[in-house]
């Protein structure tokens, strides 16, 4: 990432400007980058929104956000002030024309002032209706114009199926390159999401059993104990395949499946990564129930606390047959990973929050010890921990110490924490740093988004076109629905045994 001397001068728009991911996630993130000199010396935030806000009213909002939620914001008031100094709020209607040639002007104004020329990052952390908007209109403001000084970010969701993101997609490519787009899916950015990358190809050990002969199938889990919060709105419609496995678990699936790049170049590892969402075996309309199981939370206890059900949930149908759990089985066809099960799968309301992808190794092809030895038996795993826990853990087979040939399984362990002194950097950090260095490398192209709907698409058609008759199906509290577990028990493969 660049320092703030080799930074251009940059203005940052953020449409949503009084919303709440710009006072948890981003302004937060930004506040951490000049921390760590990686803002540029000249910099300007523009949040725009419709509410009646003064700058000051803004500011102090904000700060509470820095203060909750950045890395260094609790402790560095002083240092919030100048950064503050270099926010400014517009209230604008999204709809109107005249909003955009404000900003225009605003932008040529501090061209003047620093006399450069200024770098434009509009954000979109608008409710998704404004998605088809805001890019028109800074279009016909000129605001798109130069490629190389302007760029815009788009927030999940990308579309709602494959239909509206293909929509979409031609709306910004209508008034953006493809070059200046960057897709925000905020996984890539932990991370312990990046390091699969360099686990998998930094080190010469693993990639050669990384396929089809040594590995038996593949877990790979995003588990929250939060339920749908103050989201209902947007959650009752979106449901966790769209909210979680169309970004989320199936970035997590390009990088573990990928095949490696040949240089570190955005293109090349975008590439990599949708090839894999290519080779996914399509999942027939006419099979789902093979390939998919869904489920929604009922009244349970969590932690021992009760919690309602998500029928219950503010905003929430009380007939809602939105899921709020989603396990998939997919094959990747191709010469690497032929017949081998990545089981994905992810909820709310589950009874740990963690992230973690297993790689279950097949079986020694020959037994040579006794029965009594192995009694305790588990073929080797390899865990990779995205969060809360940040690292991998190796499980292997070990020599029980004493006069006999016990084997228990044992584990090696790396974690972030033990083994770096310094701490990982949020993952909106990461990405907005990665904007403002123009380095497109962990968002998501617009084939990508729409292979990855694609993929989706006989589920979601399915499940919406047939009522799931049994939900809600899994108590607040518990792993899911037990059609999950079954999903796997029919191979005779488990999901982690730490779950
Ligand atoms: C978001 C989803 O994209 O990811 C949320 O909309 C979910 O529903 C969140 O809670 C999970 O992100 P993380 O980083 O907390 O695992």
């Amino acid at each position: 990432m660049k320092t703030n001397d080799q930074l251009e001068p940059t203005v940052f728009v953020i449409f949503g400007g009084s919303g709440d991911l710009t006072w948890r996630k981003l302004v937060p993130a930004l506040f951490d980058l000049s921390q760590d000199r990686s803002m540029p010396a000249h910099f300007s935030v523009i949040a725009v929104g419709r509410a009646d806000l003064s700058d000051d009213k803004l500011r102090r909002r904000l700060h509470g956000g820095v203060k909750k939620f950045s890395r260094q914001g609790m402790l560095k008031t002083g240092e919030w002030i100048k950064f503050a100094k270099n926010i400014s709020y517009q209230k604008g209607d999204y709809n109107k024309l005249q909003t955009y040639t404000v900003l225009a002007e605003q932008c040529a104004k501090l061209e003047k002032e620093w006399g450069a020329k200024v770098h434009r990052i509009f954000y979109m952390a608008t409710p998704p209706i404004m998605f088809g908007v805001i890019p028109k209109f800074l279009g016909q403001a000129g605001l798109a114009r130069d490629r190389q000084w302007a760029q815009i970010v788009v927030e999940k969701p990308i579309g709602h199926d494959l239909k509206s993101a293909r929509a979409l997609n031609a709306i910004l490519s209508a008034n953006f390159e493809e070059s200046q787009i960057f897709r925000i899916d905020h996984y890539l950015g932990k991370e312990t999401v990046q390091n699969i990358l360099a686990f998998r190809f930094a080190n010469p050990l693993f990639e050669p059993i990384w396929n089809r002969r040594y590995v038996d199938y593949v877990t790979m889990t995003v588990a929250e104990k939060v339920g749908v919060e103050q989201r209902g709105g947007y959650y009752d419609q979106a449901g966790a395949l769209r909210d979680m496995v169309q970004n989320h678990l199936l970035q997590l699936l390009c990088l573990v499946a990928m095949e490696p790049m040949v240089s570190f170049n955005a293109d090349e590892i975008r590439n990599k990564r949708v090839d894999v969402l290519h080779a996914v075996r399509p999942i027939p309309r006419g099979a789902v129930q093979k390939y998919a199981v869904r489920g929604q939370y009922g009244r349970g206890t969590l932690h021992a606390k009760k919690v309602c059900g998500y029928r219950q949930e503010n905003d929430v149908s009380s007939h809602s047959k939105t899921e709020t759990f989603a396990a998939l089985k997919l094959f990747v066809d191709n010469w690497r990973w032929q017949g081998v099960p990545f089981y994905l799968r992810t909820g709310k309301r589950l009874p740990r929050q963690f992230s973690e992808v297993v790689i279950q190794f097949r079986s020694v092809p020959h037994q040579s010890f006794p029965a009594e030895s192995s009694r305790e038996w588990h073929p080797a795993r390899l865990v990779l921990s995205i969060q809360p826990e940040e690292g991998i853990v190796m499980g292997f087979q070990a020599k029980y110490p004493g006069p006999k040939m016990l084997l228990r399984p044992v584990e090696m362990r790396f974690t972030y924490k033990d083994s770096f002194a310094v701490p990982s950097p949020e993952a909106y950090e990461t990405l907005l740093g990665d904007v403002m260095d123009n380095d497109p490398t962990l968002f998501i192209r617009a084939d990508q988004v729409e292979a990855a709907w694609q993929l989706l698409m006989p589920v979601l058609d399915v499940w919406a076109g047939s009522n799931p008759g049994n939900f809600p199906n899994y108590a607040a509290g518990s792993w899911g629905p037990r059609a999950a577990d079954e999903l796997l028990a029919r191979e005779g493969h488990a999901w982690s045994p730490i779950a």
